[in-house]
């Protein structure tokens, strides 16, 4: 028997698929403390993971058993992949199942934040009729620079185009080709395109290079009354920066799904500012993608313990 051990919450579908493997014994345990986590590791040959549970180089380490982590969904930020590596454990994602709803999510966030869904939501149900106060920005017509065009980055680049946006992208991997079939205006220098828009949305993974890129500096170079939209990883768009720039007016509004520290501090500055809306990493939580991932993660946790593939 392959102990799969599930510490985060997976779809279902995905459960039954692995319950209904012979060969494989499912161990679900939500809420571990990371001692607990360890502790159940010593009985695991395979773990299943979503953004909940930090598989750090204290828990890797003395687990001869565990032979594959899979992570239900795209960022490995949560996994030391140096760590994993050196015990000789394989870690493998589902990169595609969530792209569409973070996608969505982001466009959501985008038209929100442009007319004040949310502060006039919460207006009517404090009694108040506030129409002339939550006067917003039309999408149609502005100019969107989106940072990262892979997957999430080029759909989110087809939706704005579909709204009428002109598009910008950066992005130092992707072809002119790929960009040009999608309409998109590639830039390969960043200071260049940031220059040049009204909304920036940005779709990387939190690396070395991306952490704190879009900062007081870069801020300052941006029009006047631009917004920004974070639905990637918290720390691209460096936090304190951010909210400095809400409060001078160099930035009109900021929408954030990710926050550098998750969830953020109850008193931090960028819950409180009227010109942020947040949503609590929800970019992938629609019933379509936990039924994707999960599936796939089943499939190729499954695949590799019986198979080794
Ligand atoms: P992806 O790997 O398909 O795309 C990432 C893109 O970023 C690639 O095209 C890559 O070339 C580009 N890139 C890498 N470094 C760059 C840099 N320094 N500057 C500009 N571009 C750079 O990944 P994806 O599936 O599109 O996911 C994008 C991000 O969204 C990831 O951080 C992922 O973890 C996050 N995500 C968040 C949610 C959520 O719930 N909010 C859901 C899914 C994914
Ligand atoms: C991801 O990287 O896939 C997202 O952060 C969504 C999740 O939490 O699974």
């Amino acid at each position: 028997m392959h102990r799969v051990l599930i510490t985060d919450n997976l779809s279902p579908a995905g459960l039954k698929v692995l319950e209904e493997t012979d060969g494989i014994e499912v161990d679900v345990r939500s809420g571990l403390s990371p001692e607990q986590v360890r502790e159940a590791l010593h009985d695991a040959d395979g773990i299943i993971i979503r953004s909940g549970t930090k598989l750090t180089p204290e828990l890797l380490a003395g687990q001869p058993r565990l032979k594959v982590i899979v992570r239900a969904g795209v960022g490995v930020d949560n996994i030391d992949l140096a760590a994993a590596t050196r015990e000789g454990i394989v870690v493998m994602n589902t990169p595609a199942g969530n792209t569409t709803s973070t996608a969505e999510h982001t466009i959501a966030m985008m038209m929100a934040l442009s007319r004040n869904i949310g502060p006039a939501s919460q207006s009517m149900r404090e009694g108040r009729w506030d129409r002339k106060k939550y006067t917003g920005t039309q999408l149609a017509g502005k100019t969107v620079g989106v940072m990262g065009l892979g997957r999430i980055g080029q759909s989110v680049a087809r939706r704005c185009r579909g709204l009428e946006m002109t598009v910008l992208g950066y992005d130092p991997f992707i072809s002119e080709e790929k960009a040009a079939e999608q309409g998109i205006e590639l830039y390969r220098d960043l200071d260049e395109m940031i220059t040049k828009v009204d909304y920036l949305t940005v779709h990387t993974p939190l690396t070395d290079e991306t952490r704190g890129v879009i900062n007081a500096a870069r801020i300052a170079t941006m029009r006047q009354g631009v917004r920004i939209i974070n639905c990637a990883r918290g720390g691209i768009v460096d936090e304190n920066d951010l909210a400095d720039a809400i409060e001078s007016g160099q930035v009109a509004g900021a929408a954030l799904d990710v926050f550098s520290s998750e969830p953020p501090p109850e008193d931090s500055r960028l819950r409180s500012l009227p010109q942020v809306l947040c949503t609590p990493h929800l970019g992938a939580s629609t019933d379509e993608a936990q039924e994707q991932v999960a599936l796939e993660a089943a499939e190729i946790i499954t695949a590799y313990l019986l198979r080794g593939e």
